[in-house]
């Protein structure tokens, strides 16, 4: 099994990530931390709960970490994810106390305590940044690092050049491409806008299973009603349940090896710079994803989450 920490900002498609993990056997989730993205922090950990309750998990551990960017002012998604994060269901309190304070900590002492953990980032980089910045030596036990973020040939979700994790915290994120001692694997909107769950999909979960597809037809109904609304599209666009999946099985998306930056302010802020040219000569420091097997992926979520079904 592969150690990792989960970090995100749930989340719709955050919660759908951890629900995969959970139910993956190669995976030994050792935490999950979050930091402020989709909704603010707290309320992010609160929404990890639940979807660990879902896969009967609740024994990993829950840590908030950043509440804010490193420079900008927050600016969640709850437009697109329901006030509440998670389509606006408002779940009951599961247990404020199983949410540990000390995210940046637990991602450090982690990293320390391990030989070889991986990070799985669905979120703003804020709490990597931030760990980075308080203990970069921690890093050199760090195993691989995906993160859900960025676009290279694909227009962005926030402006026309800058996806939502990078654009938030365009600091954390640039911070974070320039120090760690790992390459990242961004998995883009060039590979995350090829995974739809269709209103199918969600019709044939249903006759599969009864909590859990009841769970996510709740949670996806608000983001579907989204997507609709802004580009007319029919389902929802799931991100970072691709990272998860990509972590487990590289087949899954294919790309290459670049340098990378990302721009920290004025017309293109949260822009992922891919040298794909390699003009500036500098040493690589992503794999840059640019194409998926949808319906591997697809497949391969299905098969985890709802047990009856089989090829
Ligand atoms: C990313 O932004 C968030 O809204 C999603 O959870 C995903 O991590 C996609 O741009
Ligand atoms: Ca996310």
């Amino acid at each position: 099994k592969r150690k990792v920490i989960i970090d995100c900002d749930p989340g719709i498609d955050d919660s759908l990530a951890i629900l995969l993990a959970l139910n993956s056997p190669e995976l030994e989730v050792v935490g999950i931390t979050t930091c402020s993205g989709n909704v603010p922090a707290r309320l992010g950990a609160k929404n990890a709960l639940k979807a660990l309750q879902m896969c009967s998990s609740l024994h990993v551990p829950v840590y908030v970490g950043e509440e804010h960017p490193l420079k900008r002012e927050l600016v969640t998604a709850q437009d697109t994810h329901g006030e509440d994060g998670v389509g606006e269901n408002f779940y009951e309190e599961i247990s404020d106390a199983q949410i540990k304070d000390g995210g940046i900590d637990f991602i450090i002492d982690t990293l320390k305590n391990n030989e070889k953990i991986s990070i799985i980032a669905l979120g703003p980089l804020t709490n990597i940044a931030k760990a980075l910045m308080k203990d970069k030596e921690a890093f050199n036990n760090l195993d691989e690092f995906v993160s859900m973020g960025g676009a290279f040939r694909i227009h962005g979700n926030c402006s026309p050049v800058a996806e939502f994790n990078y654009w938030v915290d365009p600091h954390g994120a640039d911070y974070v491409y320039k120090n760690l001692p790992r390459k990242i694997h961004m998995v883009g909107l060039d590979v995350t806008r090829k995974i739809v769950l269709t209103p199918n999909i969600i019709e044939f979960i249903n006759r599969l299973d009864k909590d859990m597809a009841k769970y996510i037809t709740e949670i996806t109904r608000f983001y579907i009603d989204f997507h609709w609304e802004q580009e007319k599209v029919i389902g929802c666009v799931i991100n970072d349940p691709l990272a998860v999946a990509y972590f487990i099985d590289r087949s899954i998306c294919e790309g290459f090896e670049s340098f990378v930056e990302v721009v920290e302010d004025g017309i293109a802020m949260g822009q992922s710079v891919v040298d794909s040219f390699d003009f500036y000569k500098k040493e690589n420091n992503a794999v840059v994803l640019t194409d998926t097997d949808e319906k591997k992926f697809m497949y391969m979520f299905l098969k985890r989450l709802f047990k009856g079904y089989e090829d």
